[in-house]
């Protein structure tokens, strides 16, 4: 049997639709414009081109795989962030849009700093894609990056990601639990970021297929109340965040009071900050250590 596209195209959205996928009509289109190597806009404007059975054949597995809730960005292995393209598997969290916000506020502190041209230092604690990194990487040709993840698997993807964007001179990768005890080059940083799990166990199983499924439940539960790592965070960050520099972290919905209190009980910060996203919601967090200790 020969498919045109209109044909395969509707017989996917009705699969999807009932697989409860939400973004059934776009994620049909998307991956049979993949299927068959041409742009989205090949698919509208061509509906009766008739697809190779070869190609048909990779549509409907992709199309499967899709109805069993696996995210599409897994299965087209790409994210994009930070107008960035990012590869991505199921060692990695796809990286969020909400993330940008952490960029963002640090590029604004970052270039608020009197001695611009200096060199900064920056931690990133939990790499996972690498995004984080590589978008403050591309944006400050100054900054060197010190990239922690607890999983080698996820550091082989940021690897991947920074050699596709030309910055492995200036990232180091380290395997570590926050941070590690030995050394570390340099030991001291400007900065140190940090989008740490921090959905609480109790929470997880209310969260959709794609995710408790299929993304890695190391980069998103945290413990049973969900601060567990951020407790970790802001008192061990001052083994190695300079005097004057600053903690910048994503914060999970409900979670701005108490980690502001973690970060006042430390009296080691002033200078706190939060940022909000689009839809109003404390996204981002930033803490300046104090000039004295
Ligand atoms: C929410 S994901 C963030 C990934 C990426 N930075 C982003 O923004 O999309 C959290 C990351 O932290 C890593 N991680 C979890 N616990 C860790 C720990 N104790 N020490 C270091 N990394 C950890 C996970 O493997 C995962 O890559």
């Amino acid at each position: 049997v020969v498919w045109n596209l209109e044909k395969a195209a509707n017989w996917a959205k009705d699969i999807l639709q009932k697989a409860d996928v939400a973004t059934f009509g776009l994620d049909a289109d998307v991956l049979l414009a993949h299927a068959i190597n041409r742009p989205r806009r090949f698919v509208f404007t061509y509906p009766d081109y008739q697809i190779p059975l070869e190609n048909l054949e990779v549509f409907q597995k992709l199309i499967f795989r899709r109805a069993k809730r696996e995210p599409i960005h897994y299965i087209l292995n790409n994210r994009e962030f930070w107008s960035l393209e990012f590869f991505v598997n199921s060692n990695v969290l796809i990286p969020r849009p909400e993330t940008e916000h952490l960029i963002d506020h640090f590029l604004e502190l970052a270039r608020s700093q009197k001695n611009e041209q200096r060199s900064l230092e920056v931690l990133d604690i939990g790499v996972g894609s690498g995004n984080i990194s590589i978008a403050v990487l591309k944006e400050l040709p100054l900054v060197k990056v010190t990239a922690i993840d607890i999983s080698e698997d996820a550091l082989e993807v940021a690897k991947r990601n920074a050699k596709n964007h030309d910055v492995l001179n200036r990232i180091q990768f380290c395997l570590g639990d926050l941070f590690p005890k030995g050394d570390l080059f340099p030991d001291q940083f400007d900065f140190v970021l940090s989008n740490p799990p921090y959905i609480a166990s109790s929470e997880f199983d209310s969260l959709e297929p794609e995710i408790t499924c299929f993304e890695p439940k190391v980069a998103l539960i945290s413990g049973k109340t969900g601060l567990e790592v951020y407790e970790r965070l802001i008192s061990e960050t001052l083994l190695r965040l300079k005097f004057g520099g600053y903690l910048i972290l994503e914060i999970g919905d409900g979670q701005l009071e108490q980690i502001k209190n973690l970060i006042d009980q430390s009296g080691e910060f002033a200078e706190v900050f939060t940022v909000f996203d689009y839809a109003g919601k404390p996204r981002t967090i930033s803490a300046r250590r104090k000039i004295n200790g």
